[in-house]
């Protein structure tokens, strides 16, 4: 048994996909093959590309970026097999409210549940939350990966990739770093013990795909997402300059990048953190990995004080990174009675002259 469709997945009409969504004009494709270089006219240049797609996108697709296409091989097919398994099995790891790690098909966007099916995994042992979203809340809960029986190489062959996603992940922040003439490392170091994650998302086909979201409009938190996708296609992006929906035409052994709200806190506003979504339809399933690299639960993100002065003062108060997650988390897992954390809550009321 799959999803059964059912009034909860029925979107606004405001926000249904039309039935015809072009890749024309999409997210910009970058060549990461000098970064091997590492200086040099060719790294500039990337360096450069790298701002643009961010300021003007907040997405942009990666080519050559080092990961072999055997490995994706590897990680779409283990992600296809457990989403095929019979339900009971794939709720022997299933996410609870005690444990947001693990398998889960009833998550909410914005109050609205999403036509999909996820698995979730830290790329550490074990992740420590706020144990509450309260502000000043001191303790913490520790969560552990729930890795399933089957496939058995399942648990060997994420690891093996978050090892090769998380270092790939490194080399964007600094590219993103140079990009806004920071030095290469000095967003690094915020990842220090950071909650790195992994979702792997299935979108089986949807009997009604112009009324549900595989996942409704978001942006994302973290600070950067690295997304592999299959052949499929159905991500949407909020292109910045019309506002009009863009599908990210798929293209084999690249990832989708893009920025979070954390880098668009940071970078005060110099690249924001764009709005995203996916549609489905009634043939064929899908499937997409998210990697997400965060900083630390206890971090707390303000905008970085080179990149503010007198005429462009800081335009968020800081707030702590494990308290905004905690509180997405139990948006997600519920319906709440009241509109769920955005970044924008945070935003300054800017004086007027
Ligand atoms: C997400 C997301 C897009 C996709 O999981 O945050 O935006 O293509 N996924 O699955
Ligand atoms: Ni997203």
């Amino acid at each position: 048994m799959g999803l059964e469709f059912d009034d909860a997945f029925i979107q606004a009409e405001e926000h249904r996909p039309k039935p015809y969504i072009s890749e024309a004009g999409g997210i910009p494709v970058i060549d990461l093959s000098p970064i091997i270089a590492g200086e040099g006219e060719a790294f500039s240049g990337l360096v450069a590309e790298v701002g643009s797609a961010c300021k003007n996108w907040g997405f942009f697709q990666v080519i050559n970026h080092g990961i072999d296409g055997e490995v994706l091989e590897r990680i779409h097919a283990a992600a296809r097999e457990f989403f095929a398994l019979p339900l009971e099995e794939k709720r022997r790891v299933r996410r609870g409210e005690d444990n947001p790690l693990g398998y889960y098909d009833a998550e909410n966007t914005k109050n609205v549940r999403d036509w999909k099916e996820v698995f979730d995994f830290v790329t550490s042992e074990s992740a420590e939350i706020p144990a509450t979203d309260e502000p000043g809340e001191k303790r913490t809960d520790l969560f552990w990966n729930q890795w399933p029986d089957y496939p058995p190489e399942f648990r060997d062959v994420f690891e093996e990739y978050s090892k090769e996603v998380e270092k790939l992940a490194y080399k964007l922040v600094e590219l993103i770093s140079l990009s806004l003439g920071l030095p290469a490392k000095r967003l690094s170091s915020f990842f220090k013990d950071g909650m790195n994650f992994i979702r792997l998302n299935h979108y089986p086909p949807c009997p009604e795909p112009q009324l549900a979201l595989g996942v409704g409009r978001h942006k994302d938190s973290g600070a950067l997402t690295i997304l592999f996708q299959d052949d499929v296609g159905g991500l949407d992006v909020r292109r910045k300059n019309d506002g009009e929906w863009v599908r990210v035409k798929p293209i084999q052994n690249s990832f989708i990048i893009n920025v979070g709200d954390i880098i668009q806190v940071w970078s005060n506003d110099a690249y924001e953190s764009v709005e995203h979504r996916v549609s489905v339809n009634s043939e064929r399933e899908r499937f997409s990995i998210p990697f997400f690299i965060n900083p630390a639960h206890y971090t707390n993100i303000k905008p970085l004080e080179e990149l503010t002065s007198e005429e462009n003062p800081a335009r968020y108060e800081e707030y702590n990174w494990g308290q905004f997650f905690k509180a997405r988390k139990n948006s997600n897992f519920r319906k709440l009675g009241k509109e769920n954390v955005q970044i924008y809550h945070f935003k300054k009321a800017l004086l007027a002259n």
